[in-house]
């Protein structure tokens, strides 16, 4: 077979470095081991019931066999426009102000490849989610990285980011609640963003994937919601994690109508839009009664508390996170994140993210997923607890 040589942007792209974890674990499970993986972002739970109900009654629909129209059904873009006045108070247009997406991943390549020209700067944390550079790489930019430090609840802090560099950024991701230090934001410091965005002409893209997963009942605020927010960002949406719906691929991004009109353009040569029945679904799930929501949320919230002081109770000294379904432990002495992830998998079959998989600054940290039932984290820390590092009381 002859070799074809990738294209340059393909070979700008980073390692994918979860991708190897994955054949690892793979490779346990079929020697016989059972293995609780926590190490992945992909809800365990199944999409609930009304909203399969709703994708099979539209699957049958013939005006869902045909291409759906471009920028998506209006019903839909209408849903998103409802949806966002009553959780947040925002108003948003439509057809100017949202765009749908298959997926939150694809729009922020989307959002590279609209606004950035080869050479220019994006503001990307450390640590973060990584398709962040990915995408910043693909269309040819640089990036610079803003630290996220646990002193600062895991926000950057604008004050220590060089004039220069805020200069010449032209865009900057954002993302909260966050993955993976699972920190949490709050208006005033979007409040701020914005600001900072007006001063240096940056255009900010918040991801709020875990928007709707924040504990001990705060309620996660919205990029949008800070006055100004639309006249310099986007703030990006997706039904994954809050509905269950990773694999129907299903996101939205709303705010500046020049961003949208840019993003829905490069859409109308991407694809035309998304499976028609997809959008019915869709709709019906951020559509009514959302009180489902807030049970996963509880569920999550109960995870959370059990993995927390399971793992206390072994005697690791972890904090409890605010948000998303991720939490953020620090590594005990005398490893590295590496080291440590590494040494849960073989030795006690649990799978954990090496937390430097997010950036140098993830050094130093593992990251859970509270993706299995408080019986299975609880038997993880007992595992974690049979090693018998933490039999000494960790001082950090
Ligand atoms: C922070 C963050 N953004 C975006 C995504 C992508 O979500 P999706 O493409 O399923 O909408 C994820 C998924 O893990 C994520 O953690």
């Amino acid at each position: 077979m002859q070799m074809f040589e990738q294209s340059y942007a393909i070979k700008r792209l980073p390692d994918q470095f979860f991708a190897k974890l994955g054949k690892r674990v793979q490779e346990l499970a079929e020697a016989g081991h059972d293995v609780i993986n926590l190490g992945q972002g992909n809800p365990d739970l199944p999409t609930a019931d009304h909203i399969v109900k709703a994708l099979q009654k539209a699957a049958e629909n013939p005006i869902n066999h045909k291409y759906s129209p471009f920028q998506g059904f209006p019903y839909f873009r209408q849903a998103v426009a409802d949806f966002y006045k009553r959780e947040y108070g925002v108003d948003l247009n439509p057809d100017e102000e949202v765009a749908l997406m298959i997926g939150s991943k694809i729009g922020l390549f989307e959002v590279s490849l609209c606004l950035l020209n080869p050479g220019d700067t994006a503001l990307v944390p450390n640590p973060g989610y990584p398709d962040y550079l990915s995408g910043v790489a693909l269309a040819n930019a640089k990036h610079e990285f803003m630290p996220l430090h646990a002193e600062n609840g895991f926000l950057p802090d604008y004050d220590t980011i060089p004039d220069a560099v805020l200069d010449k950024a032209k865009l900057m991701f954002l993302n909260y609640p966050n993955n993976p230090t699972a920190g949490v934001a709050t208006q005033e410091f979007f409040d701020d963003t914005v600001a900072l965005a007006k001063k240096h002409n940056i255009f900010v893209v918040h991801d709020f994937a875990y928007g709707a997963i924040g504990y001990d009942g705060v309620k996660q605020p919205s990029f949008l919601g800070s006055a100004g927010a639309k006249d310099v960002g986007i703030e990006m949406y997706t039904l994954s994690k809050t509905y269950n719906m990773a694999g129907w691929r299903v996101a939205f991004a709303v705010g500046n109508k020049s961003a949208i009109k840019t993003i829905n353009l490069l859409q109308d040569h991407l694809f035309t839009s998304l499976f028609g029945a997809i959008q019915e679904a869709a709709t019906a799930a951020i559509s009514g009664d959302l009180s489902y929501v807030q049970e996963l949320v509880d569920i999550y919230e109960r995870r959370r508390n059990v993995l927390v002081e399971s793992l206390r109770g072994i005697g690791w000294e972890v904090e409890a996170p605010k948000g998303t379904f991720f939490a953020w432990f620090k590594v005990p002495e005398g490893y590295t994140s590496k080291e440590f992830a590494d040494l849960l998998l073989e030795k006690a079959h649990v799978v954990v993210a090496d937390g430097s998989g997010f950036g140098s600054l993830g050094e130093g940290y593992v990251r859970f997923g509270l993706l299995d039932s408080e019986e299975r984290l609880r038997e993880a820390a007992e595992r974690i607890g049979n090693l018998g590092i933490f039999a000494k009381k960790q001082i950090y």
